[in-house]
């Protein structure tokens, strides 16, 4: 089976295909056959974030282009048997565009579309890389919008342990870096600034540690970080933005590991995965892998070009649905608040 993804929940304009072989009973994991992602980080760039309206245009003046190069040389368009694209959750707008695109091509080359939550394709993100992992996996999707913690039972069952309550962990770094004054995305500055600060030389507060449950708060710790700035600042003894960053960062580590650790015990699954934007981030993997490691289990993560968005991820869940019997109808529409587990 031949499956085309299309991604554009947010601000990468993202196609892939995919082949999953019909006798592929049980655990198939499609083989990945391109994976193209055009990414609008320079148009939001200067704005400090991404703009819905400028996204959504982009998509709209990308999305045939990139469909395109997916399939060059790969196949015959005419050949593709299922198109798989995230319908939520994401910008309203951006999501209309992969929506329209996928149901138009559906009935031009009469093909099955899948519909397809952006949360699950980054949990199955996993598997792409990792082929002989097998579920139970507990995996922290850590992205630009979503933190939360998922004890992943099967292929389509999912346990949602716990969420962000606030801000997601990547808001948290890209409002730390504004802080900063350090540019956007902040993901990747934060990371790279730390890496020559003193992660000791200020205590941030770890949110919700003092709780059960497996719920995040970022809201807290941002704000933490801007108030420390800015008093810093008025007392003219303004702190190197590397300690701040390192700082921060060490705070953020330390709440993913007393969770992750936390729900490993609870559950005894030594599986553990981290996905989504942030999961890009090498110190935080190596954090998580030691604490993992030191509670006996293995840790995962689905490599960079899977971790934050793109296409590849969706194609592989549309084509494991689609093995699976689900093909939904071309009157489905964006659902711009979709949960994991279905509508909100
Ligand atoms: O998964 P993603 O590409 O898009 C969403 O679905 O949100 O995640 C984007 C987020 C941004 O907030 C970005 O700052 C963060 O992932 N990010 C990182 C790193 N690279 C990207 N956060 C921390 N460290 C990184 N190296
Ligand atoms: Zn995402």
């Amino acid at each position: 089976m031949l499956v085309l993804g299309i991604e554009t929940s947010c601000d990468e304009t993202a196609a892939s295909l995919c082949h999953l072989p019909e006798n592929s009973c049980g655990w198939g994991v499609p083989r990945i056959l391109s994976n193209v992602v055009a990414s609008q980080e320079e148009l939001h760039g200067p704005f400090g974030g991404v703009v819905p309206e400028i996204a959504s245009r982009a998509h709209a003046e990308l999305i045939s282009e990139i469909i395109e190069r997916a399939v060059e040389g790969k196949a015959d368009l005419q050949n593709v048997d299922c198109v798989g694209v995230t319908y939520g959750p994401g910008l309203i707008g951006a999501l209309l565009v992969g929506v329209a695109a996928a149901k138009a091509l559906c009935i031009g080359i009469d093909a099955d579309l899948v519909a397809v939550n952006h949360l699950e394709a980054h949990i199955y993100s996993t598997f792409l890389a990792i082929k002989d992992l097998r579920p139970p996996v507990i995996t922290l999707l850590v992205s630009g919008g979503h933190t939360m913690l998922v004890l992943m039972e099967a292929f389509g069952k999912y346990l949602v342990l716990g969420e962000t309550v606030d801000d997601a962990c990547g808001e948290a770094f890209d409002k730390v870096a504004r802080v900063l004054e350090l540019g956007y995305p902040g993901g990747p500055i934060i990371e790279k600034t730390a890496k020559e600060g003193d992660s000791q030389s200020v205590c941030f507060p770890r949110a919700m540690l003092n709780r059960e449950g497996y719920d995040f708060s970022f809201s807290g710790l941002k704000t933490a970080v801007a108030n420390h700035v800015r008093g810093t600042r008025q007392l003219g003894r303004s702190r190197k933005a590397e300690d701040v960053a390192a700082s921060f960062q060490l705070a953020v580590a330390d709440v993913l590991c007393a969770r992750v650790v936390c729900a490993m015990r609870e559950f005894g699954i030594p599986s553990v995965a981290i996905v989504g934007g942030v999961a890009a981030n090498g110190y935080l993997r190596e954090r998580i892998a030691e604490a993992v490691n030191a509670a006996g289990g293995s840790f995962y993560y689905p490599g960079l070009e899977y971790c934050t968005d793109n296409a590849a991820m969706v194609a592989a869940t549309a084509a494991v649905k689609r093995a699976g019997g689900v093909v939904s109808s071309l009157e489905i529409e964006a659902e711009p608040s979709l949960r994991l587990n279905g509508k909100a």
